[in-house]
């Protein structure tokens, strides 16, 4: 599918809301990716499609994951919206998305990875500071995510960890990982 068939699979697929995240993540992503010298059509792809499993029920999602025999630890069985990253990566490559580098920035989008690529950093930092994004210190986010990708990806991510904590999320191990490989 050309990048027009995702855009309109993607407004079939999720609400308003989630829609206007997903573009403003392609744009956001282009415009780091022309700024760090990585492909801004191929980060706007992963902008779009990133988050299209994220509103299925998480009975769904865990049914779904069982079925694409993803690997699966504790946490993501206790949560499973942690899936929904590898679950649309999974169902990329099955509707013929190939590029290696965006179905990895699909898949990490949530947790991040200690060896993710250029293109995975990107689209972490992207969603975290999309224009529809507001959160207490996003202003500081946007700035930092100029001054070096890898410093971008650990101040979202130190963020995100910090937010998740204070409100009693579960962590994945593997977001604690990102964040020791990347501070
Ligand atoms: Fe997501
Ligand atoms: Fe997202």
């Amino acid at each position: 599918m050309a990048e027009k068939d995702w855009l309109a699979f993607l407004h079939q697929t999720l609400t308003p809301h989630r829609v206007e995240h997903s573009l403003g993540v392609a744009e956001t992503a282009a415009s780091l990716a022309e700024f760090y010298e990585e492909d801004p059509e191929r980060a706007r792809l992963a902008g779009i499609t990133h988050d299209l499993a994220r509103e299925m029920r998480p009975a769904d999602m865990l049914a779904e994951a069982l079925m694409r025999k993803l690997p699966m630890e504790r946490v993501e069985r206790q949560a499973p919206i942690l899936l929904h990253g590898p679950i649309e990566a999974s169902r990329l490559a099955e509707e013929g998305l190939h590029d290696p580098d965006v179905l990895q920035a699909v898949r990490l989008h949530t947790t991040g990875a200690p060896g993710m690529g250029k293109l995975a950093q990107i689209i972490f930092v992207a969603d975290a500071i999309e224009p529809s994004r507001d959160y207490p210190g996003i202003d500081e986010l946007r700035e930092v995510s100029r001054q070096g990708l890898r410093t971008a990806v650990a101040a979202c991510l130190k963020a995100q960890l910090a937010y998740m904590v204070e409100t009693g999320q579960l962590i994945h191990p593997r977001s604690v990982a990102t964040y020791n490989s990347f501070i």
